[in-house]
C-alpha cells in the first residue's frame, strides 16, 4: 500500500452520473444562500464597524454575503490571546492535535456540498475544481496529522558515548500567521492552518480579501473539530492593514504565506524590520511556468495537456502553464489542433457541469488580463481566442487565449489568468531556452512532452523548478504524491504536501543530561 495506513481522500467521481446527478442538485440548493462572516477571536465572531459585500466572480449583480473585517486593534487582540494559549497548546500530545485535525478532515467532507458551492460562487470555482479543492483540504489535514505523529512523537535518542543521554526533541514556534490567496480559499487556508497547529503553533489565519467567507467556514468547522478557540483565530482584512500588522509584530512564532512574489518580498522586508526573535518565513509565490515540446512528442496528447495546464481553473492556478515552447518541425501541427480544442471550450457558469473554464476572480483582474492580451497581441500573433459566452453572463469572464511571441524576455511578470504563450525554438537553440527560462529566475512548474527518454530527463535535470512533469498535465499536485512548492522567486520551500514541510514549523531542542 503505497499511502500506508493514510488514504487520500475519495472525492466524487463525476462520471458516475447517479452520483453526479445528486451531487449537481445539492450544490444548485446554495446557489441564493447568503453566507455572514466576521473575525473570530477566542472562539467568538466579533461584530465589526467594516464590512464589505462579496459579490459573485460568476454574476456581479449577486451578492453572495457580507464580510466583517478586522484591524489593528482586533489584531493585536487575537495575538495576545494566542501567546497566552501557545505553551498549553505546545504542551499537549502530538497524538491530541492530530486527532483534532482528523476530525476537522471530517467535517469537511461532512459539508461537501456547501463548501464546494461556496467554492464557486465566492471564487468562481469550477465543481471539478470544487470537488478537488474539499479534497486537498482534507488530505492535507490526515497528511499533517500523520507527519506529526511520526515527527513529534517523542524525543529521538541520539548516541551517549560518555555514559550522558542525549536526546532530540521537537516543539512549535508560538503563534503562526497563517496569510493566503483567493485562487485555492479552502485547499491552501486549511494546509496551512492544519501544518501550524499540529506542529503546536497558535494560529492566525488571515485569507484574501475575496475569500473570507469559505476560510470563516473552514474556522467555524476547526473549532467544532476542537481546536481551541483561544489557540486558532480567524481575522479578515485588508493585506495593507491586518496582513501588515500582524507580520510587524515582535511576538511572532513565523510566517506562512502564499501569494504573490511581491507580497512575500514585501513580507520578508517586514520581518527583517521588526526586533526580536528570527522567525521563519515559509513564503509559496507566483511562477512563469514552461512547457517544452520536442519532435518526438504525440501532438493530441499534447494539447490535451496543455490546454488542461493553461486553462483549467482559468488559468488561475500558480501551476499554470504560461509559455509553451514547441520545436520547429511539430509546432504547425501543435499549434492546429490548440486552435481546434480551443474552439471546443466553453466558458461561462462555473456551477454547471458542463462548463470548461470559469469566470476569473474579479474585475481587476479580467481588465489587466485584457490589458495584457492587448499589450502582447502587438508584439506577437493571435493563435485564438476561445467563444465568450453569451451577452447574459454578467461575470468577470476573460476567454482563453494563445498568442505565439518571440522570447519569453517579452513577459515582465506572471499573468494569472488563462493566457498562454508559444514560442517555436530549433534544437539548435535548446541551451538558449534552457537559460531563458531559468533566467526569469522564478522557478515553480515544468512539463516536458516527449517520446525521447534522454532528452525528457536531462531538460528537467537543468530547468531550475520544484515540480517537473514528463508526458502530462503540470498541475494538479496530489497531498503526499506530488509534494508541491518552488524555488527562486517561486517560493522558500519546503513542499506543502511532503514529508519536510512540517519542519519549517517547528524548533529543536538537544537536551544532553546525566542525571
Ligand atoms: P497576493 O499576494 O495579492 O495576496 C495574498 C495574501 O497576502 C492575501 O491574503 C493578501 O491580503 C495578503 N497581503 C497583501 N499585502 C500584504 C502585506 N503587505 N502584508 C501581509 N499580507 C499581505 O496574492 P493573490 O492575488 O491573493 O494570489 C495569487 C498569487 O498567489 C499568484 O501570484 C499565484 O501564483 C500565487 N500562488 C502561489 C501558490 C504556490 O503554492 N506557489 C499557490 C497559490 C497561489
Ligand atoms: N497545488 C496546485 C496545483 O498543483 C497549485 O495545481
Amino acid at each position: 500500500d503505497i499511502y500506508g495506513e493514510r488514504k487520500n481522500s475519495a472525492g466524487l467521481n463525476m462520471n458516475i452520473h447517479s452520483q453526479a446527478d445528486d451531487f449537481l442538485a445539492a450544490v444548485q440548493q446554495y446557489r441564493d444562500k447568503q453566507w455572514q462572516a466576521g473575525p473570530i477571536v477566542n472562539g467568538e465572531t466579533v461584530d465589526t464597524e467594516h464590512s464589505v459585500s462579496i459579490t459573485s466572480p460568476q454574476n456581479l449583480q449577486q451578492q453572495v454575503g457580507r464580510i466583517y473585517w478586522g484591524d489593528k486593534k482586533l489584531s493585536e487582540k487575537a495575538l495576545t490571546a494566542a501567546n497566552k494559549a501557545y505553551k498549553r497548546w505546545r504542551d499537549t500530545s502530538a497524538d491530541e492535535r492530530a486527532t483534532a485535525l482528523e476530525k476537522w478532515a471530517d467535517l469537511l467532507e461532512a459539508n461537501f456540498n456547501e463548501l464546494i458551492a461556496l467554492c464557486s460562487l465566492e471564487a468562481g470555482k469550477g465543481l471539478q475544481d470544487g470537488i478537488d479543492e474539499v479534497r486537498e483540504a482534507v488530505d492535507f489535514c490526515r497528511y499533517y496529522a500523520t507527519q506529526a505523529r511520526e515527527l513529534m512523537g517523542g524525543p529521538i535518542k541520539l548516541p551517549g558515548p560518555t555514559g550522558e543521554t542525549n536526546e532530540l526533541m521537537v516543539e512549535g514556534r508560538g503563534t503562526f500567521i497563517c496569510i493566503s490567496p483567493w485562487n485555492f480559499p479552502l485547499a491552501i487556508f486549511t494546509g496551512q492552518v492544519a501544518a501550524a497547529l499540529v506542529t503546536g503553533n497558535c494560529v492566525i489565519a488571515k485569507p484574501a480579501e475575496q475569500t473570507g467567507l469559505i476560510a470563516y467556514r473552514a474556522v467555524q468547522l476547526a473549532l467544532e473539530a476542537g481546536i481551541p478557540g483561544d489557540v486558532l483565530h480567524y481575522m479578515p482584512g485588508s493585506g495593507a492593514e491586518v496582513g501588515s500588522y500582524l507580520t510587524s509584530q515582535e511576538e511572532i512564532g513565523g510566517v506562512c504565506f502564499t501569494g504573490s512574489t511581491y507580497t512575500a518580498q514585501a513580507i520578508n522586508r517586514a520581518l527583517a524590520a521588526r526586533t526580536g526573535a528570527i522567525v521563519p518565513l515559509i513564503a509559496e509565490t507566483g511562477g512563469q511556468n514552461c512547457m517544452m515540446v520536442d519532435s518526438t512528442a504525440l501532438p493530441e496528447q499534447v494539447v490535451t495537456d496543455v490546454v488542461g495546464s493553461a486553462f483549467k481553473s482559468a488559468g488561475q492556478r500558480c501551476s499554470a502553464l504560461r509559455v509553451l515552447y514547441v520545436q520547429d518541425d511539430i509546432a504547425d501541427r501543435v499549434i492546429d489542433l490548440l486552435k481546434g480544442a480551443m474552439a471546443e471550450l466553453k466558458v461561462g457558469d462555473p456551477m454547471l457541469h458542463e462548463t470548461d473554464v470559469g469566470p476569473v476572480i474579479d474585475g481587476v483582474a479580467k481588465s489587466n488580463l485584457e490589458q495584457h492580451i492587448s499589450d502582447i497581441q502587438q508584439a506577437g500573433r493571435l493563435i485564438a481566442r476561445a467563444p465568450m459566452p453569451d451577452e447574459t453572463q454578467q461575470g468577470t469572464y476573460v476567454a482563453p487565449t494563445a498568442i505565439e511571441i518571440d522570447s519569453i524576455s517579452q513577459l515582465v511578470k506572471e499573468n494569472f489568468g488563462p493566457i498562454l504563450h508559444v514560442i517555436r525554438y530549433k534544437t539548435s537553440e535548446l541551451d538558449k531556452v534552457v537559460d531563458s527560462i531559468n533566467g526569469t529566475g522564478f522557478g515553480l512548474t515544468f512539463g516536458i512532452h516527449s517520446r525521447n527518454e534522454t532528452f525528457s530527463y536531462d531538460i528537467a535535470s537543468r530547468i531550475d523548478v520544484g515540480n517537473v512533469y514528463i508526458n502530462r498535465n503540470q498541475i494538479g499536485a496530489v497531498v503526499g504524491v506530488q509534494p508541491f512548492g518552488g524555488r527562486g522567486m517561486s517560493g522558500t520551500g519546503p513542499k506543502a504536501g511532503g514529508p519536510h514541510y512540517l519542519h519549517r514549523f517547528i524548533t529543536e531542542k538537544t537536551r544532553t543530561d546525566n542525571i
